[in-house]
């Protein structure tokens, strides 16, 4: 069984075609940077809107397929912005209803669960899932992936690309702050904020903004909020595995990309006697193949949508989603 992904939930519009065996034929993104500023939703889609078609059809050139060879066309129905949603999804049953090939919306946040599940060979992971927009701690129970603990406020990606504005650095710039980060050796104080098994990032991105203004040198500063958040994030991942009482943890999204994070994983999962597994950058990131593959385990577990079933869900939560292929 062949089926094509389609991706674009927020800056990233991307195209991918698994099979059942979840190899993956094609997976290609284009990712949508705005000049100044933060994203712009209408201008984000409008960018999807150019290039989603040649991304599909580069997508079966790449896989090395014809149209007709596909048995099943997904995308992601949400969470993430409107225009952009919408984009993605016309341009999903515009192919389903032209090729006369099923059709499923998937929920992103779990498409990032699966995809790790399968290539890093994980049973029952915890998933970590840090991105620009989302940061959550994700795990199965009770028939469903419940959310054990989340950002109260903003996303850490948000929160180090902002940092990284008032820095002067170009955006995305979560990778320039890793490199600043490896040269920075003083530790300068910043809000530690766990509440219970959630986090907060606003107060301590107002604080890195005072330090700036104080001269504090730029390594330093990035050494310090990540070192901060980092480990904010690993306490709410040990305590969710320690109350779930599952000894795998996986990573996801596009700030899994940083070395000091995985790090900070991995110690926290050795201690434990658990296992820490990464999928490729590629997968971690927004991408097309992780929306066929979950599209596909979906299909094969019964799940069946007619056009009517595909209206977009901007706030589509992780435990909205019946698990019916577990
Ligand atoms: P979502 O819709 O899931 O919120 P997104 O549009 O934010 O996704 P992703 O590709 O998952 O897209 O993540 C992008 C984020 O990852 C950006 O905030 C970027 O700064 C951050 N990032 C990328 N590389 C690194 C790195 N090495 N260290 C820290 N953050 C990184
Ligand atoms: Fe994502």
């Amino acid at each position: 069984m062949l089926c094509m992904g389609i991706e674009g939930t927020a800056h990233t519009v991307g195209v991918g075609i698994v099979d059942s065996q979840c190899n993956i034929l094609a997976n290609i993104i284009k990712m949508y940077s705005p000049k100044k500023g933060g994203i712009h939703p209408r201008e984000a889609a409008n960018h999807h809107a150019e290039h989603i078609v040649s991304l599909i059809s580069e997508s079966t050139q790449e896989a090395n397929i014809d149209y007709k060879d596909l048995d099943l066309v997904a995308f992601s129905q949400g969470p993430g912005l409107g225009p952009c949603l919408r984009t993605a999804a016309t341009a999903a049953r515009a192919l389903s209803l032209s090729l006369d090939t099923p059709i499923i919306g998937v929920n992103h946040c779990v498409a990032h669960l699966e995809i790790g599940r399968k290539t890093e060979n994980c049973e029952n992971p915890v998933l970590l899932y840090v991105s620009g927009g989302n940061t959550q701690i994700i795990a199965f129970s009770n028939g469903k992936y419940r959310v054990f603990g989340e950002t109260l406020d903003i996303g850490i990606g948000n929160m180090l690309d902002k940092f990284g504005r008032d820095l002067g650095l170009g955006f995305p710039s979560g990778a320039e702050i890793e490199r600043l980060a490896e040269k920075g050796d003083k530790l300068l104080e910043l809000p530690y904020s766990v509440k219970g098994m959630d986090v907060s990032f606003s107060g301590m991105l107002t604080a890195a903004t005072y330090l700036i203004q104080k001269g504090n040198k730029k390594e330093d500063l990035c050494h310090s909020i990540q070192e901060t958040a980092f480990a904010m994030l690993t306490e709410v991942t040990e305590r969710a595995m320690a109350h779930t009482s599952i000894d795998e943890v996986l990573l996801g999204g596009g700030v899994a990309s940083n070395k000091r994070l995985r790090g900070m994983l991995s110690t926290m999962a050795e201690a434990r006697g658990a296992k820490f597994a990464c999928p490729p950058q590629k997968l971690c990131i927004d991408n097309g193949a992780m929306i066929a593959w979950m599209g596909l385990i979906m299909f094969e577990g019964g799940v069946r949508m007619e056009i009517s079933d595909t209206v977009v869900k901007q706030k589509f939560r992780t435990d909205e989603v019946d698990v019916s292929w577990r």
